[in-house]
């Protein structure tokens, strides 16, 4: 049995981080558990990417703690968070555009004691299952914008994680193929039994699926609670002024 076997939280704790003089992240505090899918949303530049990046070991905290259950995992470094299982996918795609599809997910695998064959049967599965299966051959620098999310995505799961961390998984969908992204979404938690933590400017994808939605504006938390009742908080809607999301 694994580390993410048994994980059934994720979170952070009163976290800081700063960039020069400006705190992207204050004193936040976030909570995932494994059966939930948890939105996290805020107008740009409010720290949603940053706490991905802290969540998954790419960003160091100045104050604070991250943990998983009652771990303290602050300060380890993106593969060892992975390791726990932990994974992400970027707001902007980072596949390796000469290879294959295939080649990409089973880039998930790396570091792990898979065998390449293993690895690479795991990531056609994976693929089959995330419905790109017949464009396992294609080189992935040719992919429309929509499947290299996908396949970023597929890459994350090949990871076998507790927790999944997806930073703007709509980003260039066209809003015809938004129900499918959603629906899929929802299947990997059920069938991947994985917390997932999704941050989205699309209102529609966060409000018709999260459980739970986190709100945040220049670092700080400012709502969490049900779609319903964030989408109604006086102070989101403030945050919001002047941006059309809601
Ligand atoms: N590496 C960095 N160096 C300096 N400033 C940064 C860095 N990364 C982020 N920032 C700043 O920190 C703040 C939070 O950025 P972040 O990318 O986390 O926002 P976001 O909520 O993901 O925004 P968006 O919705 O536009 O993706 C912003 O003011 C951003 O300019
Ligand atoms: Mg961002």
């Amino acid at each position: 049995m694994t580390a993410a076997d048994t994980l059934a939280t994720l979170g952070t704790d009163g976290v800081t981080v700063r960039f020069g003089g400006l705190a992207a992240l204050e004193d936040l505090t976030l909570e995932l558990a494994r059966d939930e899918i948890l939105g996290l949303i805020g107008p740009n530049g409010a720290g949603k990417s940053t706490l991905i990046n802290v969540l998954s070991g790419f960003q160091r905290v100045v104050a604070g703690r991250v943990h998983a259950d009652d771990r303290d995992i602050t300060g380890r470094l993106p593969h060892d968070i992975s390791r726990l299982g932990i994974a992400r996918t970027f707001q902007a795609v980072r596949l390796f555009a000469g290879l294959t599809v295939l080649e990409n997910v089973a880039a998930g695998f790396s570091g792990r004691p898979v065998g390449r064959r293993a690895a690479r049967a795991r990531a056609q599965e994976i693929l089959d299952w995330i419905g790109l299966g017949d464009k396992a051959q294609s080189i992935a620098g040719t992919l429309p914008y929509g499947d290299e999310r996908r396949v970023g995505i597929a890459r994350a799961l090949a990871t076998g994680p507790a927790f999944l961390l997806l930073d703007e998984p709509a980003a260039g969908t066209n809003e015809e193929d938004i129900p499918s992204l959603m629906s899929m979404i929802a299947r990997i938690r059920d069938e991947f039994d994985c917390g997932v933590l999704v941050v989205e400017h699309n209102m529609g994808l966060i409000m018709g699926l999260c459980t739970r939605v986190h709100v945040i504006d220049h670092g700080r938390t400012i709502a969490i609670g049900s779609p319903r009742a964030v989408q109604d908080d006086p102070e989101v809607r403030r945050a919001y002024l002047g941006e059309d999301e809601m």
